[in-house]
């Protein structure tokens, strides 16, 4: 028996960024298993390498990794010509790149190279990703879009944590950027945004105690109780990249088990997580 598998993203490249880790390395995998080319880009040079070698011999898909410095407009240029000149499209663009910077200073006390470097990675770097690739993404013949672009905020940008607030100033920027982004390229591009809760990845060490803490600090009750998966986000981004959300646009998708948007009923707030 023949079963045919549509890999929709045959043909189409991909360019993520933060790929070398967590939910970008994940979406790494499902992209290529569904067909695209992939451009990784990241920071840390040791992680993308393994990252981008992992994907390419799962899949035998072309795979570039790019080291850069998503808040550096030079680098983020670089990386964009080169992307650009390796595939000969990037139809999906994950604009995923951040960290966390101080916990538990408050918005009073937290310094200002805390600010700038928050700021700097989380917000500048996903404009500059925008902007440099957003306008040749423009010039491509696809119909009927010629690309999307999926960011990465996080309900932090929704219900600002004074637990983590310049993180959380910088999360609300990206929901922001991302209506920005989908007015302007409309209607050729459709731009969405994530707002993912508390999943295991490197932005707390992949450690899950790290990140129940952090949970029971904030008074977190998650109602649909359990912890987020990686691939509760990447599930999201699949569709996302798919053509079934080609009528969605300038939307913040929140992926947190209902956190920011159900709340739990005082009746179960005995939830464990
Ligand atoms: N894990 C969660 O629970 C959670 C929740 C909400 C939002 N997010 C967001 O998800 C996105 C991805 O993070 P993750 O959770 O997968 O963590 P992660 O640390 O596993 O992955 C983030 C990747 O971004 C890279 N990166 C950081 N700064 C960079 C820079 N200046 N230039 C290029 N690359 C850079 C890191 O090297 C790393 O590989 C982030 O934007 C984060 O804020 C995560």
């Amino acid at each position: 028996m023949i079963i045919l598998v549509n890999k929709f993203l045959e043909g189409k490249g991909a360019l993520i960024t933060g790929g070398a880790s967590g939910f970008g390395k994940a979406t790494a995998f499902t992209f290529a298993e569904n067909g695209a080319d992939l451009i990784l880009v990241d920071r840390n040079e040791e992680l993308l390498e393994e990252a981008s070698k992992q994907v390419e011999k799962k899949y035998a898909t072309k795979v570039i990794p790019i080291i850069c410095d998503v808040s550096d407009s030079k680098c983020v240029k670089k990386m964009t010509d080169q992307a650009f000149d390796e595939l000969d499209n990037i139809y999906v663009l994950f604009n995923n790149a951040g960290l966390a910077t101080t916990y538990g200073v408050d918005i009073i006390s937290v310094g200002e190279k805390a600010w700038d470097t928050t700021m700097n990675i989380n917000l500048k770097g996903q404009w500059l990703v925008d902007k440099f690739v957003s306008r040749k993404m423009n010039r491509q013949k696809f119909e009927p879009l010629r690309g999307k672009i999926i960011h990465n905020a996080s309900h932090y940008g929704i219900v600002l944590s004074p637990f983590v607030p310049l993180y959380s100033i910088s999360k609300a920027g990206v929901i922001a950027l991302n209506k920005l982004i989908a007015k302007t390229l409309a209607p050729h591009i459709t731009s969405n945004v994530l707002a993912p809760g508390f999943h295991v990845t490197g932005i707390y060490g992949n450690r899950e105690d790290i990140m129940l803490q952090v949970m029971k600090d904030g008074d977190v009750k998650t109602p649909l109780n359990r912890i987020g998966t990686i691939e509760d986000v990447v599930n999201l981004v699949l569709f996302l990249a798919s053509e079934k959300s080609n009528f969605i646009t300038g939307h913040c998708f929140t992926v947190d088990g209902g956190i920011t948007e159900a709340g739990v009923p005082s009746h179960r707030l005995e939830v464990n997580v």
